[in-house]
């Protein structure tokens, strides 16, 4: 074709410059979109069938056509042109050359403004269900290592200083809740994203009678656009996406970045498979943490292009502009990363070896046993503020004798208060101190199987 060859020319004198035919062109990324928009094109089709306003043999050969032209694309030898603009044109070309004069009737009672909402649609709902999947298959593995590893000691951290003593089970356990809390987010998005924009024309709605529910129908949609203006206009559910997808790699984030500190000598906590690390071109001892970097790395673009949408959709008065053209690169990339650093941690975590005794020797230094003092001195009839004073005293000692609380002598421990006794010494153990935590949401082992049970039981439910 020609650049005089386009949709619009009769409106036209003058060909549209070739850079500006570049600049304004999307095909190069929206050829994505192609499947769904295939798939909305021929509900559309059959619509007008339906109501009349096509013969069924136009809208068979159309969709027939259409089927041709989606399996070309498919095969990888669709020639794509920068000159028809975008996917949808593109595709509208193929069939007309196709199929003839019959194909220049698909456009009735459409836009491309309609068609593109829905097509982004089509497409995010897919994706939606294949990262769900994909969620639900690392809470799965979380379980399986949590259950695992519900007795394995390991210190808890406020302020990157050990705390108290956790199991390693309830530490995945908080992972798996980021986990499902960001499946809900999916969920949530998901029920926005299923409207269909179809009818909406190019603002106003069609004039011709077509039947909305017959196409939503078609295409699985559970609800239809009330508003025509603002059916082609938002993008709000991409950028909702885009937000639930930005909190999922912040969490992912943050998961690496314990990874990535675990796997230090000076922790020790875990060793990572060969296979998800690379060495250094010139420190031979290197093995470094490539894939929980590049987690905690990638988080950052999509959090970029979560700024990048909303900044997108700020400044635009109703309804479509062609601003929007800018919303599938950020989406793209958005679901392309975001799919591959949960396979990146669903791949590692089976892979990565946990160090019990490294953990447990750790959970017993920086005397992580100091509040459970505290607390059976309340329990001995001390208010807690004096009774913290009275722990706070006995780890001076400690640190002094250059001993672990617990292996202080009953006599060092009454100097700090009388009514310490005999049975306070298993209170003061690593193992004392995680039974005693005993309630739902605790870290008492007991506790631990409890909630794993459960999260077994929320992990299956649907959305
Ligand atoms: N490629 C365009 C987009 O992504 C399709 C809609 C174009 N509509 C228009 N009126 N120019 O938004």
């Amino acid at each position: 074709m020609t650049s005089f060859d386009k949709a619009w020319k009769g409106r036209f004198t003058q060909p549209t410059d070739a850079f500006v035919e570049a600049f304004t062109a999307s095909v190069h990324f929206d050829q994505r979109l192609a499947p769904h928009d295939i798939e909305g094109s021929k509900a559309h089709a059959a619509m007008l069938a339906a109501v009349g306003i096509l013969t069924s043999e136009e809208a068979d050969a159309i969709i027939a056509g259409l089927q041709d032209v989606a399996d070309e694309i498919a095969s990888g030898r669709f020639a794509w042109s920068v000159a028809r603009e975008d996917v949808h044109m593109n595709i509208e070309a193929a069939l007309i050359a196709r199929i003839g004069e019959v194909g220049k009737k698909l456009h009735t009672a459409r836009s491309r403004n309609d068609q593109v909402a829905t097509a982004v649609r089509l497409y995010l709902r897919q994706e939606i269900d294949g990262l769900r999947g994909a969620l639900t298959l690392l809470g799965g593995v979380l379980l399986d290592i949590a259950e695992r590893e519900a007795e394995t000691v390991m210190p808890g951290f406020t302020h990157l200083q050990v705390a108290q003593p956790v199991t390693l089970g309830h530490h995945l356990l908080a992972w798996f809740e980021m986990m499902l809390r960001d499946r809900e987010r999916l969920d949530d998005v998901r029920r926005r994203v299923d409207v269909m924009p179809l009818g909406a024309g190019a603002l106003a709605g069609t004039s011709f009678p077509i039947d909305r529910a017959l196409t939503a129908r078609a295409l699985g949609f559970s609800r239809i656009a009330e508003n025509s203006l603002d059916a082609v206009a938002d993008r709000d559910f991409v950028i909702e996406f885009t937000a639930a997808g930005a909190l999922l790699m912040v969490h992912l984030s943050r998961i690496a970045e314990e990874l990535i500190l675990w796997s230090t000598p000076q922790f020790g906590f875990i060793e990572l498979a060969d296979g998800f690390c690379t060495g250094s071109s010139i420190m031979p001892q290197k093995k470094n943490p490539d894939v929980p970097e590049l987690l905690r790395g990638k988080s950052a673009r999509v959090i970029g292009h979560l700024t990048a949408l909303l900044v997108l959709m700020k400044g635009q008065p109703l309804a479509y502009n062609k601003d929007n053209q800018e919303d599938k690169e950020p989406l793209f990339d958005t679901v392309d990363t975001v799919k591959d650093a949960l396979r990146a941690l669903t791949e590692l975590l089976p892979a990565t070896t946990f160090q019990r005794e490294r953990m447990r020797l750790e959970a017993g230094r920086g005397h992580p046993t100091a509040t459970d003092l505290a607390d059976y001195l309340v329990r001995r009839g001390l208010a807690f503020r004096d009774a913290h004073e009275a722990a706070g005293r006995a780890v001076r000692l400690a640190i002094e004798r250059n001993v672990d609380l617990a292996s202080l002598s009953l006599a060092d421990l009454k100097t700090c208060s009388a009514l310490v006794e005999e049975d306070v010494f298993p209170v003061l153990t690593l193992e004392g101190s995680l039974a005693a935590r005993d309630h739902l949401g605790g870290t008492a082992p007991r506790q631990v199987r409890a909630a794993l049970a459960r999260a077994r039981e929320r992990l299956q439910r649907g959305p």
